[in-house]
């Protein structure tokens, strides 16, 4: 894997700005479901960099759990629209208040597939968190009701997201150059 820094464009949102968004996002879950149970659901691999954070300024109690969905291809810049479940949640959600935290919507497809099926499990209330939101890509609505940033159309990594499986780990998040980042065969 190529160095990051031969294909980051630019830095989009630096460790700073996320932070404080992070802060804030907390602060407002805590304001509406005081008094209230909550369980967090991260959506594997990309919001957990975004959930650890989070959870830090959640000071209502809270249970956590995670799903894993695959929605892209191997390699793939574009969402499919497939959307399959990987790995299902511990927890039963029915008769529960659930916030499902996702590093980003795109399409909208892996979001709304969830949903729909979380829905039908009887959940008390189903809300969603999103770090980031390219509204302009948008294929299906979905409900965005937490929202970090809004962000343009461009292909972004680091802090819970990848190219290619790589740099997940970054503390910012960086827009990619596509025609400098050189994918291996
Ligand atoms: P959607 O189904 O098109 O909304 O895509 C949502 C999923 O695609 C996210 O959870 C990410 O895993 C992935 N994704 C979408 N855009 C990006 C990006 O710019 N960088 C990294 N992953 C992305």
């Amino acid at each position: 894997m190529q160095n990051y820094k031969d294909f980051l464009d630019y830095v989009l949102i630096d460790e700073i700005s996320l932070q404080k968004r992070i802060a804030e996002l907390g602060a407002e879950i805590n304001q509406d479901y005081t008094g209230q149970d909550l369980m967090l659901i991260c959506i594997l691999r990309g919001g957990i960099t975004f959930m650890v954070d989070l959870m830090r300024h959640v000071t209502v109690p809270h249970v956590m759990d995670c799903m894993a969905i695959s929605s892209y291809g191997v390699g793939a810049r574009s969402s499919t629209g497939n959307v399959r479940v990987t790995y299902d949640l511990q927890n039963n959600i029915e008769g529960r208040n659930v916030l499902l935290v996702e590093d980003i919507v795109d399409s909208g497809h892996t979001i709304s597939h969830v949903l729909q099926m979380l829905n039908t499990r009887n959940p008390k209330s189903l809300k969603v968190c999103a770090l980031l939101d390219k509204e302009e890509r948008r294929e299906v609505i979905v409900p965005v009701h937490y929202r970090g940033f809004s962000i343009p159309n461009a292909y972004v990594f680091g802090y819970g997201l990848d190219i290619d499986e790589y740099y997940r780990n970054l503390p910012f998040i960086g827009v990619v150059d596509l025609e400098k980042y050189k994918p291996e065969s």
